[in-house]
């Protein structure tokens, strides 16, 4: 069964996702840097190192949000130029908003876009990069498929997404800080009382470490690599096309 953040059957999870973003938009970068401990902001600095690896000019950021990951790129990637995409019109708000402020609008563009059916045309990006985003994704194969047709032959495509530590005691631990704690947290602040649960759920249900990079060699993505980050409480997954 798909996981869904409102579990309302006549809307598309797609539909849902959308929703919920644009609702708690407001709170995200908060939640997120409170409930990881300020983590995730390690978690985005290393993935973009390896992104960095092959010097790329021109990048795609999927499911940009708020432009974290972006902007990190832009900081860190010299002289390189960044599209990110997303769904909801909320969370691109504040990311351009960030971008402004960090004077990155020369760099830096966002724009509405879906990854199941990207706007751009094929081979467009040396490199496609997403933070958080794929396990949001209605069909995990067609937006990945989608990032493989717009990302240059040998270019980089670089993943970051929450994973299930398998190890005691992180396993019990992570279960219920995830399960219990956050989404108390979650509801309390962002007065939505379905985000912190489906973040929960959607975790649950993604794929492992090798599950995961089996899908990617199936859409045709090589040399794919997986990084297990904190006792594999989230990774980052490598191709090439
Ligand atoms: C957890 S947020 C991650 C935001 C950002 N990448 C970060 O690192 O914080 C997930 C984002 O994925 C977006 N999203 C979900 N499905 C999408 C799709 N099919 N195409 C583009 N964006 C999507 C949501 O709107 C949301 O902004």
């Amino acid at each position: 069964m798909t996981v869904t953040p409102y579990n309302t059957p006549t809307e598309s999870k797609k539909g849902q996702v959308e929703r919920m973003f644009d609702k708690i938009a407001p709170f995200y970068d908060f939640l997120n840097h409170f409930l990881s401990l300020g983590i995730d902001i390690w978690w985005r600095k290393k993935a973009i190192r390896y992104v960095k690896d092959n010097q790329p000019n021109r990048i795609l950021d999927i499911a940009t949000g708020t432009a974290d990951l972006a902007l990190e790129a832009a900081k860190t990637i010299q002289n390189c130029s960044i599209v990110g995409v997303d769904i909801s019109e909320k969370m691109l708000e504040i990311g351009k908003e960030k971008i402004k402020k960090d004077n990155f609008q020369h760099r830096i563009s966002l724009e509405i876009g879906d990854s199941e059916q990207l706007q751009f045309q094929d081979a467009t990006y040396d490199a496609v990069m997403s933070a958080f985003g794929v396990r949001n994704f209605e069909n995990l194969e067609k937006g990945l498929s989608e990032m493989y047709r717009v990302l240059a032959p040998n270019g980089t495509l670089m993943i970051l997404e929450f994973s299930k530590p398998k190890t005691f005691p992180l396993k019990q631990l992570f279960d219920i800080y995830f399960k219990n704690f956050l989404p108390v947290i979650g509801r309390f602040k962002s007065k939505d009382k379905n985000a912190y649960r489906y973040l929960y759920e959607s975790v649950q249900q993604f794929p492992s470490f090798e599950e995961f990079t089996k899908v990617l060699n199936q859409v045709g993505f090589q040399n794919t690599q997986y990084k297990s980050l904190t006792g594999g409480i989230c990774a980052i997954y490598l191709a090439k096309k």
